[in-house]
């Protein structure tokens, strides 16, 4: 059907353009909401032709800087060129991209850091203001005007519906039997007007395969050949496999106590070398039939289909490498009966994650004795990446489990605190914390419970005696508190790295 092009429609042929044309329709000022999400489904062509013409409008003398929405992060060629060109003025939701991130600390990119399920209905409530042009970049069309999306959805739905215009990317780089994996759910409203998301297995199909756009709003389509970035696999570290050890050992413990089934709950795993770990233990530890209601498909949940191991898996994007995007590719149609692509609203949806029970499974920057996480901003003050979907599975999850090593650099910082410096997730929300020292299950201890098992399982040995003594001198503090600290102490382990350059 698709040949020499893939774009059939003969109504939108006619808007094939360069992405120098097309980059020409977005103004200084404009908000343009682009497709992409973990470095896939972002447009290929347009970002790099939008940044040199902020460069060609700067070097002139004249202000030229868009609002960039996305699904999550995306790549250098989009990220990274346009902060390159000093050329976004505020970005959302989430981000990875050091240029980005130096911007954003400095001050010089505005950043608002978003739940990703949300994303959507602030766009839809109006809180963001307009959205004057998305950039979604589609794997082909079809002679009726289909659209087939392509490795990622994020938020393309919603970017197709509230954008003014739209410029489309036609990228070849993407393999055309996607068909069929997406699940494009057009039930979403706004409350009073909303009705049940009509899904109890992580495997059911709510919507339709293809992307709907009144032909009138396409502005332009760029046709590219060009594929994802697809950062190569590492293989876990020991540190990574011995935190995978203590959760399946968690696993078993409590499917014997009767209180996971042997097939567990349906797997969130966020991205990184702990939950690869997870991924590669499950795999080999006799697992059969898992399920997945996740952010991401990376290499280890491939692999897992490919056994037996994992049944099905839903998620909004790819994050693979180049091995196991090949795999992929190569095996396309097993992988289509096995993977639903569904849009960030719907695959990170609070109400379809508490009634499927996920278990989440999320890195963190530093936790406290008490169970308060932050993942976000290092020291309390410049940010990493962004909450991503963590907080919209680690508050309705079933368990939320959070992950990182005892200590970072080189030991010089603990991740286990007297006090974070910054909270994403609650005390209330995190309900086991793991790093390679061990696993503390908080479920149904107070917060002085908490603080003696946090310390003793999960705290480095090098600051264990440090928690100690900080907790029993809050305690003995006799002033009646049903969390202690100290709080002119609180913060201090942050002020001596800032200081000195160790906890
Ligand atoms: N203070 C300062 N730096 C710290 C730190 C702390 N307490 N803990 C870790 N770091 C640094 C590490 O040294 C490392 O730095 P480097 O890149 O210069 O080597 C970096 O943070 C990443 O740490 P790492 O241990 O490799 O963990 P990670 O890659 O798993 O990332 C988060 C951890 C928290 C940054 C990451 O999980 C994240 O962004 N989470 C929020 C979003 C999310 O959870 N997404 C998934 C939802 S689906």
């Amino acid at each position: 059907m698709f040949s020499e092009s893939r774009v059939l429609c003969p109504q939108l042929k006619s808007k094939i353009m360069t992405a120098e044309q097309a980059a020409a329709f977005i103004s200084d000022g404009d908000t343009v909401g682009m497709s992409g999400f973990t470095g896939a489904g972002y447009p290929k062509s347009l970002p790099r032709a939008l940044a040199d013409r902020a460069g060609a409008e700067h070097k002139a003398g004249r202000p030229f800087q868009i609002n960039l929405w996305t699904g999550a992060s995306t790549a250098p060629e989009l990220d990274g060129v346009l902060a390159e060109a000093q050329g976004i003025n505020m970005r959302l939701p989430f981000q990875s991209d050091p240029t980005c991130r130096k911007q954003i600390n400095n001050g010089q990119m505005h950043y608002i850091d978003i739940h990703l399920s949300e994303v959507s209905q602030y766009a839809w409530s109006g809180f963001l203001g307009k959205l004057n042009i998305a950039v979604i970049e589609v794997t082909a069309i079809h002679e009726d005007g289909r659209l087939i999306p392509s490795s990622s959805i994020g938020n393309n739905k919603t970017w197709i519906e509230q954008a003014d215009k739209i410029i489309l990317e036609v990228n070849k780089g993407q393999n055309l039997k996607l068909e069929g994996m997406h699940d494009i759910y057009y039930g979403t409203a706004l409350p009073p007007h909303r009705k049940p998301i009509l899904m109890t297995k992580t495997d059911d199909r709510i919507g339709d395969s293809y992307f709907r756009i009144p032909p009138e709003k396409i502005l332009a389509v760029v046709e590219t050949d060009a594929p994802d970035r697809n950062s190569p696999f590492t293989p876990p570290d020991a540190t990574s496999r011995q935190i995978a050890d203590h959760i399946l050992d968690f696993f078993q413990f409590e499917i014997n106590k009767g209180r996971l089934p042997k097939e567990l709950l349906p797997l969130q795993s966020g991205v990184g070398n702990i939950p690869n770990a997870v991924l590669e233990g499950l795999d080999t530890g006799g697992y059969k039939n898992l399920t997945a209601y996740t952010e991401v498909i990376q290499d280890g949940m491939l692999k897992m289909l490919k056994s037996g191991t994992l049944s099905s898996a839903s998620a909004t994007a790819f994050s693979l490498s180049p091995v196991a995007l090949e795999e992929l590719n190569d095996n396309i149609d097993f992988y289509r009966e096995r993977i639903i692509l569904r849009q960030q609203d719907i695959s990170n949806h609070p109400e379809v994650a508490r009634r499927l029970g996920v278990i989440a499974m999320n890195g963190l920057l530093e936790a406290d004795i008490y169970g308060n996480v932050n993942s976000t901003h290092v020291m309390g003050t410049r940010m990493m990446n962004g909450i991503g979907g963590s907080g919209d599975f680690a508050r309705n999850g079933y368990l939320s489990i959070f992950v990182t090593p005892s200590i970072a650099k080189n030991g010089a910082i603990s991740s286990i605190v007297p006090m974070v410096s910054h909270v994403d997730h609650t005390e209330h929300d995190t309900k086991v914390i793991v790093t390679e020292q061990g696993l503390a299950d908080l479920r149904g201890l107070s917060p002085r419970q908490r603080a003696k098992l946090i310390i003793d399982k999960c705290a480095h040995p090098d600051f264990r005696d440090r928690l100690h003594d900080y907790f029993e001198r809050a305690c003995a503090t006799g002033r009646g508190m049903h969390t202690p600290h100290i709080l002119g102490e609180a913060l201090s382990w942050h002020e001596n790295f800032e200081r000195y350059g160790k906890m």
